[in-house]
């Protein structure tokens, strides 16, 4: 079961206006193509371990759990401070949790699907009894200011979860997840680099369009599987909580699953594109604002670098 959910987003905000001061384009454009106002860029100090921490805090918090009871940490993230020792480690320390295990998933924006999939997985196993999902990003430093393309589309944040094993498994909880990859098409979306590389840039390198095509069908085709397998159908879900990638693809998906958008939550306009953090920063801005409620059906699904996509559904 869902029982926490926290997050934390770096007081700086950079709107579209500040953009076009650095680079030819302009607030028109980026709220016509993306829906994107602004974002919260890291300021000093700020990092992919502090921000998952902030936001993990907060969820364990909200769901009134000692550190003491954490078995497993588990980070969504692109951007750690370092390769090893991983995100999610760091946390455990940051946190004092004693005798938890911890790793970190890299599955570009999906991986907050990932690391929820990994969690149910451990729990269903009997292997932990409760597990705290960080998605925690930090996309402003590896995107080439200088590339409109890109360095308008994201932002940076975390956002966290607190998955607990339930003593009579019922109708609350992960009810199904479904992941997906497909590494021929790797070339659309990647960073360009790694540690070790010095000839390479380190920077994000997309092919819009090409993300843009293949998003919205592989999308409705994640939730309708979710859907199918738990005997559910689109008139049961209370909430999607899509990646906040584009608006546009927000609302394609929404239109394909016949889903008002009064029934999607958007944090678009105000996060632009967190990534892997993008899911927990919505999920936790909308419980907490009472928008979505205990007993809900909530759809999650995201479409990221790799391509890697997936669906969750979840009972709150
Ligand atoms: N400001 C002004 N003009 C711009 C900007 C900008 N920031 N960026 C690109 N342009 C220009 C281009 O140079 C091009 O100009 P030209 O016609 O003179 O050559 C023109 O706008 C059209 O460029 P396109 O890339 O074809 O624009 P498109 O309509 O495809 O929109 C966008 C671009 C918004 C990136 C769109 O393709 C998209 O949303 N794709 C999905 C990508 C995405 O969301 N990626 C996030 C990571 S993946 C994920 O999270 C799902």
């Amino acid at each position: 079961m869902l029982v926490g959910f926290g997050s934390y987003l770096p007081e700086r905000i950079v709107t579209n206006d500040e953009l076009s001061e650095r680079l030819e384009t302009s607030d028109e454009w980026i709220r016509g193509r993306t829906g994107i106002r602004q974002r919260h860029i890291v300021g000093d100090g700020e990092t992919a371990v502090s921000m998952a921490s902030r936001a993990a805090q907060r969820a364990l918090d909200f769901a009134g759990i000692d550190p003491l009871e954490v078995d497993a940490v588990i980070v969504a993230t692109s951007t750690p401070d370092q390769v090893f020792p991983a995100t999610a480690v760091r946390v455990l320390h940051d946190l004092g949790i004693p005798n938890g295990f911890g790793f970190d998933v890299a599955a570009a924006c999906s991986g907050f699907i990932y690391a929820l999939s990994s969690a149910d997985a451990f729990i269903r196993a009997g292997n932990a009894k409760c597990v705290v999902v960080i998605g925690s990003e930090v996309y402003s430093r590896i995107l080439d200011w200088s590339d409109r393309g890109t360095a308008v589309l994201f932002g940076d944040g975390a956002g966290a979860v607190v998955i607990r094993a339930s003593d009579d498994p019922g109708e609350r909880g992960i009810l199904a997840t479904h992941l997906h990859a497909d590494g021929a098409t790797g070339d659309i979306l990647y960073i360009d680099g790694a540690i070790g590389l010095p000839e390479q840039s380190g920077h994000l390198r997309m092919n819009g369009r090409e993300v843009f095509r293949h998003a919205v069908g592989k999308l409705t085709s994640a939730v309708d599987e979710a859907l199918q397998s738990a005997g559910l159908s689109y008139n049961d879900v209370s909430w999607l909580v899509p990646h906040q990638a584009n608006i546009r693809i927000i609302e394609g998906v929404a239109r394909k699953l016949q889903l008002p958008m009064e029934r999607v939550v958007v944090t678009v306009d105000r996060h632009a594109n967190t990534s892997a953090a993008s899911i927990p920063l919505a999920l936790d801005e909308a419980v907490r604002d009472g928008r979505i409620k205990q007993g809900d059906l909530v759809l999650m699904e995201a479409l990221g670098g790799g391509l890697t996509w997936g669906s969750a559904l979840v009972r709150l």
